[in-house]
């Protein structure tokens, strides 16, 4: 392959240097017939000899511009433009999957400028592949998540205008429709939360404040729902100032707080603890004896809309995007969390931030 290509330029090389040598002969031969034609005296042998090369010169640019003209030539040259154009043309109509591996058949790993380009060209594809095959799936995850509320909304008002339900079973209805609203809202805050955390310019104010009493609060907000599963609460939470944006972590400490609680079955227990492991550092503990989860599912718990039991989630109302959200409030205050589990054995949490020094 190599070989032909190395024939294949030498030829082409001979080819230009033919060309030129053709060009001065006529030009040798022409300018002398022109001296005749009109006699010019006093010209020495040098200028003559100059007039000669440019000549030679002249004509050959002439053919080399007649050549470019020739649509055969026009034709190869568009012949390594095409693959790219017809890619480009590809991409806008939102198709990726392109292929430019004609540029590396053709001039193998050179740093030729079609090869450069071309390779960006693949790369761009491939990430805004990526990217459009996330906004597919999040628009399938959305839509699911919202069709099957809707679907008991309209199953039970339906249901409801009929005379015959007694007044039991029109509670139990209204009750079905008032949870399933509930979550569609929670939904719709959770994603226009997630939202405005990926914006350019997501909400941040960072203050200092006692990082115990926010904890405190938090747990004693939510009592009515650990104290309706009957869940015992133990608490161990020294002194510790924390410079964050409190609101937003405000919503760390309730989804950890919420999953342990929804995870956790009647009579368990959850513990909460802040341990000061380094000098400029902390640890957050939300520890549960419910439900666990097995190493897979740990490795996605943080992903949108991930749920290791949707049909278990559907009566909880989850919607599986409250860990994506806890991962990156806390990546945004430059922390870490890590998730420690066992199936039926219990799952903790732990929340690593800086501190103020
Ligand atoms: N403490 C826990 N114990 C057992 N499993 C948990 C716990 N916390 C999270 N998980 C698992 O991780 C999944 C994702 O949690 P996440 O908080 O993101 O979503 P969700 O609680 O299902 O819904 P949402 O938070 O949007 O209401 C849960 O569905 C559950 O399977
Ligand atoms: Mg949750």
């Amino acid at each position: 392959m190599k070989i032909i290509k190395m024939v294949k330029k030498s030829g082409e090389v001979l080819a230009i240097l033919l060309l030129l040598l053709l060009c001065w002969t006529a030009a040798f031969y022409i300018t002398p017939w022109f001296f005749q034609a009109f006699p010019i005296h006093q010209l020495s042998s040098y200028k003559m000899q100059m007039i000669d090369t440019f000549f030679g010169f002249f004509l050959f640019g002439l053919i080399m511009y007649g050549f470019s003209k020739i649509s055969f030539f026009q034709e190869k040259q568009s012949l390594f433009l095409r693959p790219m154009i017809e890619a480009m043309a590809k991409m806008a109509q939102g198709n990726f999957n392109i292929d430019l591996s004609f540029y590396k058949k053709e001039f193998g790993n050179r740093n030729h400028p079609f090869n450069e380009i071309a390779e960006s060209i693949t790369h761009m594809a491939t990430e805004l592949g990526e990217m459009e095959q996330m906004r597919q799936e999040f628009i399938s995850n959305v839509s699911h998540e919202i069709q099957s509320p809707l679907t008991s909304i309209t199953g039970f008002a339906h249901a409801l205008k009929s005379d015959h339900l007694s007044d039991e079973e029109r509670m139990q209805y209204l009750e079905i429709i008032e949870v399933e609203s509930m979550r569609l809202s929670k939904l719709s805050d959770n994603l226009l939360k997630l939202t405005s955390l990926e914006s350019d310019h997501p909400p941040f104010e960072p203050k200092s404040y006692r990082l115990d009493q926010q904890l405190r609060r938090v747990i004693l907000s939510n009592e009515p729902q650990w104290r309706n599963k009957n869940l015992e609460m133990d608490v161990s939470l020294n002194k510790v100032t924390i410079n964050a944006d409190e609101e937003l972590m405000d919503q760390v400490w309730i989804n950890l707080l919420h999953n342990s609680i929804k995870f956790t079955p009647n009579n368990g227990k959850i513990g909460v603890e802040i341990i000061k492991n380094a000098a400029d550092r902390i640890t957050v503990t939300i520890k549960d004896t419910g439900i666990g989860m097995t190493k897979e599912v740990q490795m996605h718990i943080f992903e949108r809309f991930y749920k290791a039991d949707p049909s278990r989630n559907r009566s909880n109302g989850g919607s599986g995007l409250g860990l994506s959200i806890v991962k990156k409030i806390i990546e945004m205050h430059k922390g870490d969390i890590q998730v420690e589990s066992s199936p039926n054995k219990g799952t903790e949490l732990k929340v690593i931030l800086p501190i103020d020094q």
